[in-house]
């Protein structure tokens, strides 16, 4: 350890949220005098939900039963949500839905985005690096769809490029690094080849600006249980950008984005717009929680967001280097700001034992095996006061014999 805790760095975090405009946030929150840097798995429940949702079960279904399809807007609330997401990732309204989880999101996607780049493009680029389950689906949807999946770097998606290339899937931050992947380049690259590109925004959506709309991505995807709070197991969305939603041909194109659902007719006549990406009845307790949790963004700006973010990881990285025994860890994201999310991942011989320890002292993050250490920063309820007891409990418990830490 080559500083003390006496080293000034409290005395700064407390100074650091002193300045902070986002701090009142945090007490719109369910949290406890403990550290939680998980909000990058699940994020953190807000305070006013629980209400909503007793007013959902008992006043809207125990209620008004079947009449609440229309009267409390379940029908339409896959778009309502949508559009309250929007302006979270740089979208205008019209271009996101709600429902399913981001798994089938990305079995939409990708297939659908195939049947957009038209015959004689046979590869699906992935991500190498990518959260599996895109890897299993995009594998899937390639044998169904007679692609071949060529398995690429982020870096090294321009050189992969070529005129058989008809999609592209990437991660816009990477789950098990926190590192950020450059989307208007890497977007713009896939174009200039003629392809298209998915993006999964999982770790980026609430966290950072993405600017769907502004650097032309074609489809998106993401989870809404971790930098947007919507709960555990809450519904993904789907980002269809306008000019493909004419074309856009879902693989499971089930009857809520039928034109006419209510038709009930043996003949399949897609909706316009965003339900188009619907499938079928929506999990409305889920997507209402939801909708409920994203109030908490009202009145907050995502680069306010992304500031913070970035000084709470830089912060943290400052600490870590200051109090953790040297050679102990080793960051595995990123130093510089473009290409870093909202998490800090390090690398540390018995991540396991180790983050068990600090999970015993109240200090949650997560881990990801072998080896990496995670911890998230959700700026909406995470301060630099945080940052600094994070990193001070992880060199208390690094400096433990290992046995003891096992
Ligand atoms: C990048 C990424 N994609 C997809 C998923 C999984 O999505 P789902 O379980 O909603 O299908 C996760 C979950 O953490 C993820 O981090």
């Amino acid at each position: 350890m080559s500083e003390t805790p006496h080293s000034g760095l409290a005395e700064r975090a407390a100074a650091l949220d002193a300045a902070d405009r986002l701090a009142g946030r945090r007490e719109l929150f369910a949290l406890d005098d403990g550290v939680y840097l998980d909000g990058n798995s699940l994020g953190a429940l807000p305070v006013h939900v629980p209400d909503r949702v007793r007013d959902v079960l008992t006043r809207q279904w125990g209620e008004l039963r079947i009449r609440s399809w229309d009267e409390s807007g379940w029908w339409t609330a896959p778009e309502r949500i949508g559009d309250r997401i929007a302006p979270l990732v740089g979208a205008a309204a019209g271009q996101v839905v709600v429902g399913d989880s981001t798994s089938v999101n990305v079995f939409k996607a990708v297939v659908a985005a195939g049947r957009l780049a038209g015959e004689g493009r046979d590869e699906i680029l992935v991500d190498a690096t990518t959260f599996p389950t895109d890897g299993y689906i995009a594998a899937s949807a390639a044998r169904l769809t007679g692609h071949r999946i060529v398995p690429v770097e982020p870096a090294d998606v321009p050189a992969a490029l070529g005129p058989r290339t008809a999609v592209v899937l990437l991660n816009h931050v990477d789950y098990r690094t926190g590192r950020l992947h450059d989307l208007p380049g890497l977007t713009g690259a896939v174009h200039a080849a003629g392809a298209l590109v998915v993006w999964d925004l999982c770790h980026s959506a609430g966290a950072l600006p993405v600017g769907l709309d502004e650097h032309g991505v074609d489809l998106a995807v993401g989870c809404t249980y971790k930098y947007l709070n919507g709960g555990p197991g809450s519904p993904a969305y789907l980002y269809v950008a306008e000019r493909h939603q004419a074309a856009f041909d879902s693989p499971l194109p089930g009857w809520n984005s039928h034109a006419d659902p209510f038709g009930m007719t043996p003949g399949y006549a897609p909706a316009d717009g965003s339900v188009r990406g619907r499938v079928g009845t929506p999990d409305i307790v889920s997507m209402l929680t939801l909708e409920a949790a994203l109030d908490v963004w009202d009145g907050v700006s995502v680069d306010a967001v992304r500031a913070k973010s970035l000084a709470l990881t830089d912060f943290f990285l400052e600490c870590v280097e200051a109090y953790a025994p040297a050679g102990r860890v080793t960051s595995v994201t990123p130093v510089a700001h473009a290409e870093r999310g909202s998490q800090v991942a390090l690398r540390c011989d018995d991540a396991e034992p180790v983050m068990r320890r600090l999970v015993e002292r109240g200090v949650v993050g997560d881990l990801r095996r072998p080896d990496v250490l995670r911890f998230g920063f959700t700026p909406l309820y995470v301060g630099f006061a945080d940052a600094e007891r994070a990193a001070r409990v992880l060199a208390e418990v690094l400096v433990l014999p290992r046995e003891q830490a096992a």
